[in-house]
């Protein structure tokens, strides 16, 4: 059998993570579960650490972490996201999240201009350094005079790596998106890792964006785009933005991945959402759609295309969640996605 840890968190993730988890199981492929039910925020109130020492190590002796969404109101998010999911991607080395992005129903896009709909991409963000590394500190804190400092880190190791994945990944372009205008140390660097990477690859249609115009083209026509490689925090912003563009938040499945080691921590795009947690409305397919990604990366690629179909099934009959157009809960539309499965 092949260990997949399950960390379903907070909010909606648990409502959703049961789904795909559902899903999974029926779909009998050898997996079995084990269940880090104690990750969440409870316990980050009760011990100050989301996650313990002994859970980590089931995360790590696993294949692979099918993963929900953590977060509450009235923690300290940065505390405790660092110490579960930035941990996680930080100390796995996960330096690769794969977020793509893909209209299943024209209906479903938000744009008025239908020639241009068309989203089917892929935002590879750098998932081990950038803003997120946490170094930097403060000065005087709490007072008027307080100094902040969260420094950025670009390494020559960081970049080159995550290019030649997104190289990896295009099917026609890869485009890459920075700040290297404003931004110049660590601009200059990915520059001169893009260069390299782009000499590496002759028969790709290789582009460059700044960040500002890449937000306004991916609005005018996502369709003009396939891979677009860019740094921890742009990619964390854009692929809300990319998300939105295909159906919303509801249905986008990312995964954080060591492609040397081959693991993989797989996680809808969206949080918690204590706006609707414990409504039984949150969609499911995000987190569904992030299981066939995982089935993707343990090798069982039929699985993860029947899935993808499934859930193209019950979205075009409209079996799904109201964020999505249609009337079921959570529940239904997990069953919707599985009585597709047959
Ligand atoms: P969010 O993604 O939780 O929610 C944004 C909006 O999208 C909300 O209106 C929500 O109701 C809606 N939404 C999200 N998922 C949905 C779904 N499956 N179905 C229907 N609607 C959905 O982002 P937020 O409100 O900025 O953050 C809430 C908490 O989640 C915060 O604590 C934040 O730090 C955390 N967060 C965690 C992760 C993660 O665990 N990977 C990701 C993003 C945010
Ligand atoms: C995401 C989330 C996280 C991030 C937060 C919860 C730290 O927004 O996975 O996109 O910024 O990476
Ligand atoms: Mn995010």
């Amino acid at each position: 059998m092949t260990v997949i840890a399950v960390v379903p968190g907070d909010g909606i993730g648990p409502e959703v993570t049961d789904e795909a988890v559902r899903l999974l199981d029926d779909m009998r492929l050898g997996l079995e579960f084990d269940h880090l039910d104690e990750v969440n925020a409870t316990t980050f109130r009760r011990t100050g650490a989301g996650m313990s020492p002994q859970d980590f190590e089931r995360i790590r002796s696993s294949k692979s972490v099918l993963f929900g969404a953590i977060g509450a109101p009235g923690v300290n998010n940065s505390e405790y996201g660092r110490g579960v999911l930035i941990k996680m991607r930080f100390e796995l080395d996960l330096y690769v999240n794969h977020r793509p992005a893909f209209l299943w129903e024209d209906r479903l896009s938000p744009l008025r201009d239908e020639r241009r709909r068309n989203v089917d991409c892929v935002i590879v963000r750098e998932n081990s350094e950038g803003l997120y590394v946490g170094v930097g500190g403060r000065v005087r804190a709490d007072t008027p005079h307080e100094i902040a400092i969260d420094e950025e880190v670009t390494t020559y190791h960081g970049v080159s790596r995550v290019l030649d994945y997104a190289f990896s990944k295009a099917r026609k372009s890869v485009c890459l998106v920075d700040k290297s205008n404003a931004v110049p140390n660590g601009g200059n660097l990915w520059q001169r890792c893009w260069r390299d990477a782009v000499e590496k690859n002759p028969g790709i249609d290789c582009s460059h964006l700044y960040v500002d115009a890449a937000a306004m083209r991916l609005i005018a026509d996502p369709s003009a785009f396939d891979v677009i490689v860019t740094s921890n925090s742009y990619g964390d912003i854009l692929s809300d933005l990319t998300a939105q563009l295909a159906g919303g938040l509801g249905m986008a499945a990312s995964a954080n991945l060591n492609p040397e080691t081959g693991f993989g921590v797989y996680e809808p795009v969206h949080g918690s959402a204590p706006d609707i947690a414990g409504r039984g409305t949150a969609n499911p397919l995000g987190a569904i759609l992030s299981a066939a990604l995982l089935c993707e990366g343990i090798g069982l690629t039929e699985a993860a295309l029947a899935i993808r179909g499934a859930v193209s099934a019950a979205v075009s009959a409209g079996r799904c969640t109201p964020d999505i157009g249609g009337s079921l809960s959570t529940r239904e539309a997990g069953a919707a996605v599985r009585a597709e499965l047959g």
